[in-house]
């Protein structure tokens, strides 16, 4: 089938609801994708921040090959299996965590997470003790609930009536924060890296406050670590990155930036759908035999290769370079002489470049350059590459970005 064939045939049968880029996606090598002509593009995009280990990685094929040996692809969480625990201690023993439950998408990590801490709301506080604390410009996902928590119109309006008991305060205001709270809050939950909202970082002071508040009125923090944790910000989870630079405790014991409960998908299995939610003991606790659970979950063959994810980028070596690269990438962006730049930002292989104007010519001028880039929100584009970048390919990156600026 040639492209066009492909196009076309995409376009009778499926629901119009994304829009693609004008090629057909043949094959992938390191950072770079190749379309059905042959042309390739380094990639900025990583499946939006999920392929962590690029394309056609031999770590990952071996850890797929070996899981599949076993035959079990999925059994159900009837059973014990060795991946899943092994993970799971893994997940705990390089975080704040001390139990972790599974899932398949970072959607329904929020929903979880949204359970969970209704739960501990009422076996803390009561039928009363049941809403959520969001922010302004935040993205949790699109189911109904995680919607809920997502107040952008165009993504809500369609939808109502969504799940009620979410209430909003400013991202990076504490004020407006402490405003919101009162005994009824259950839990606050906050990306402490905004991805879809433009790539913000929280203000340490922010979250730390954030912290303070959720303890004041025990309610529990959530962070959503869907797009900026496993490695992305330069730390294995992107909490680490703020307790290291406010007080250099390095998360070995409990500290201001600690969350008690964290949601992780995107990269966690190398583009295998899964999500997980993280969670202190006091949480788990108040959690019993059938509360909650998903079929296809914590399967062998998806909780293999993430723990061949999560081993290698947790590795201090991999976590250096991806804040070194991260650095140079925005520094490289600093540089480009274009009058439409308004501010580079991010932390790690997370980051943001803010033009005056809409960034979509750009992204489609930089398919004609070789190069794939995606926005977050209209006027911000978001480099969220995979983290074996180079720093050759970090060089690639600003040349083409800057002749595809010329599109504006
Ligand atoms: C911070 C954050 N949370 C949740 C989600 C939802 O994840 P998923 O698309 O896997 O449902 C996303 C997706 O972009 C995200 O960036």
């Amino acid at each position: 089938m040639n492209a066009q064939d492909v196009i076309a045939l995409e376009q009778r049968y499926l629901l119009g609801v994304y829009g693609r880029a004008p090629f057909v996606l043949e094959r992938g090598d390191g950072c770079t994708l190749y379309d059905t002509t042959g042309a390739a593009y380094l990639d900025c995009v990583a499946g939006i921040a999920v392929n962590a280990l690029g394309y056609n990685d031999a770590g990952v094929s071996q850890a797929i090959g070996a899981a599949l040996s076993s035959g079990m692809v999925h059994v159900s969480n009837l059973y014990h299996t060795e991946p899943h625990a092994r993970l799971a201690e893994l997940l705990c023993s390089t975080s704040f965590a001390e139990r972790v439950h599974f899932c398949n998408s970072g959607a329904e990590a929020t929903e979880g997470a949204f359970k969970f801490a209704r739960r501990y709301g009422r076996a803390h506080g009561g039928d009363q003790k049941v809403e959520i604390l969001a922010f302004s410009n935040a993205f949790h996902g699109r189911t109904m609930g995680a919607l809920a928590a997502t107040p952008r119109p165009t993504y809500q309006d369609p939808f109502r009536p969504l799940m009620p008991g979410v209430r909003f305060a400013e991202f990076n205001d504490l004020e407006s924060a402490k405003a919101q709270m009162d005994e009824r809050v259950c839990a606050i939950l906050v990306e402490p890296i905004q991805g879809e909202g433009g790539i913000h970082l929280a203000e340490p002071t922010f979250l730390a406050g954030l912290r303070a508040l959720a303890d004041q009125y025990d309610a529990l923090l959530i962070y959503d670590e869907v797009q900026c944790g496993v490695g992305r910000a330069g730390t294995l989870w992107a909490y680490q990155g703020f307790c290291t630079a406010a007080s250099g405790c390095g998360c070995a014991q409990r500290c201001q930036f600690e969350p008690d409960l964290l949601t992780a998908a995107k990269p966690l299995a190398a583009g295998l759908p899964i999500g997980a939610i993280l969670m202190r003991q006091r949480v788990a606790e108040v959690l019993h035999k059938g509360d909650h659970g998903s079929t296809f979950a914590g399967g062998p063959l998806v909780t293999s290769v993430a723990h061949h994810v999560v081993g290698r980028v947790a590795q201090p070596d991999f976590l250096t370079g991806v804040a070194a690269k991260g650095q140079l990438l925005r520094d490289l962006l600093a540089e480009i002489n274009n009058p439409h730049l308004v501010e580079v930002r991010g932390r790690g292989l997370m980051v943001g470049l803010e033009l005056d104007v809409a960034v979509a010519p750009v992204v489609s001028r930089g398919y004609d350059e070789g190069l794939l880039l995606v926005n977050a929100g209209p006027n911000v584009l978001r480099f969220v590459p995979p983290l074996v970048i180079s720093e050759v390919e970090i060089h690639l990156v600003a040349e083409r970005l800057t002749r595809a600026l010329q599109a504006l």
